[in-house]
């Protein structure tokens, strides 16, 4: 007989054995194979000392995996330690000939992407704000009302953060070309979760990470970049690992690789590819657009027993409109994470919200366990 999800993949991750695990949108549960990863990488580095070619190809190998899941090229693809390294790079490079020079960012940005954007103000950037609509979306009006003829970048998130808001990237994307801007994609919160095609999004630029809904850990990111922008973009925050040629080990020039590697900077992270791969090897088999569908039952039930709770809901209803993560309102988040934690519960909190993510690995008795840990705790929800 054969399983469907989560019955077929629950026994690879220990951790659920003994706890409700919803905060995916965090860190991946860990799973035997991506423990087993480490593992290998332990005994490489044990039996054959500094396996550096064994470890390159390694690097490689990521590349070519994050290429496979986007479907993009490998030369589009910068194997980096995280997304801040990854799009500090790419914005130190990203000059635009016909002088346009503002970049307009959602209010839904993770940290580190209006950090960076901002830091771009010291060599000239101009920067808009995008705030969001009253049901916390990101507004294609006020979008398309930012995007000028002076716009060069438009900075979205795929699903916010915050509170588990899906954008309509392929809209965002289309108002951008159309103005004649490019749009960089910060697809941390969905990479994993929901299937990505970066041509069928025509999207220029995508960051994320294995640590989330890919099941890898912390310490392994990409950016992509479409190869017809490689040739104008020349980073100026770079390392030798971005060099057209690492092994000259040059030191009286810099000629930067013609591929997306010319984002990448020092030594790659190779415990983490290791991990990474084996995640991605998980999400592989296991199957992304499955793992949305089965996730999309899960947020479906879970909104039905919060209206029975009278819990207010953050994230918009529209099914269209979230992803994996639905984000509650509460009195006190970090009060709130604690005790559901105390009955091994575990969810996140982040601005009076509490988090609860969704993976393949969830099941029904989950969404309900979560409900009832809820109602407990309705002390806590802010209605
Ligand atoms: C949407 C989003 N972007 C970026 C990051 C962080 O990226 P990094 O730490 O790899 O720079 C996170 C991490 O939680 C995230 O959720």
């Amino acid at each position: 007989m054969t399983m469907t999800l989560p019955d077929s993949i629950r026994a690879r991750f220990p951790l659920l054995e003994n706890a409700v695990y919803t905060n995916s949108c965090s860190q991946g549960a860990l799973s035997g194979e991506v423990r087993s990863a480490y593992e290998q990488y332990l005994t490489d580095w044990d039996e054959k000392g500094a396996p550096w070619e064994l470890w390159v190809e390694r690097a490689n190998s990521a590349r070519h995996r994050f290429a496979r899941l986007l479907n993009a090229t490998p030369d589009e693809i910068a194997v980096t330690t995280s997304v801040s390294a990854g799009v500090s790079s790419l914005m130190s490079g990203l000059r635009r000939p016909d002088g346009r020079n503002k970049i307009v960012i959602s209010d839904f940005e993770f940290p580190t992407i209006g950090q960076i954007v901002h830091a771009q103000e010291l060599v000239g950037a101009k920067v808009e704000h995008v705030p969001p609509t009253e049901e916390a979306t990101v507004s294609l009006e006020r979008m398309a009302e930012a995007i000028d003829d002076e716009t060069g970048l438009v900075a979205i998130t795929h699903v916010c953060f915050r509170n588990g808001s899906k954008t309509d990237v392929k809209e965002v994307i289309r108002l951008a070309h159309e103005a004649g801007a490019l749009v960089l994609l910060d697809s941390f919160q969905a990479v994993g979760a929901i299937p990505i095609d970066v041509r069928e999004l025509d999207v220029d630029f995508v960051a994320g990470g294995t640590l989330k809904y890919l099941l890898g850990s912390a310490g392994l990111a990409f950016l992509y970049c479409r190869a017809d922008l490689l040739p104008e973009i020349t980073p100026v925050q770079t390392g030798w690992f971005a060099d057209e040629d690492i092994f000259k080990m040059d030191i009286f020039d810099y000629s930067p690789s013609a591929t997306a590697t010319k984002f990448e900077s020092g030594t790659p992270p190779i415990p983490n590819i290791y991990a990474g791969i084996a995640g991605m090897d998980l999400m592989d088999e296991i199957g992304i657009a499955e793992t949305e569908q089965h996730v999309s039952k899960l947020t479906d039930q879970l909104i039905e027993g919060l209206d029975r709770i009278g819990a207010k809901l953050v994230t918009p209803r529209d099914p269209a409109k979230r992803g994996p993560m639905i984000a509650v309102a509460t009195t006190d988040d970090y009060g709130m994470v604690a005790a559901l934690a105390e009955d091994r519960i575990l969810t996140s909190p982040r601005d009076g919200n509490v988090r609860l993510s969704w993976h393949c690995y969830n099941s029904e008795e989950d969404v309900e366990a979560v409900v009832a840990g809820l109602e407990r705790h309705s002390d806590l929800l802010a209605r």
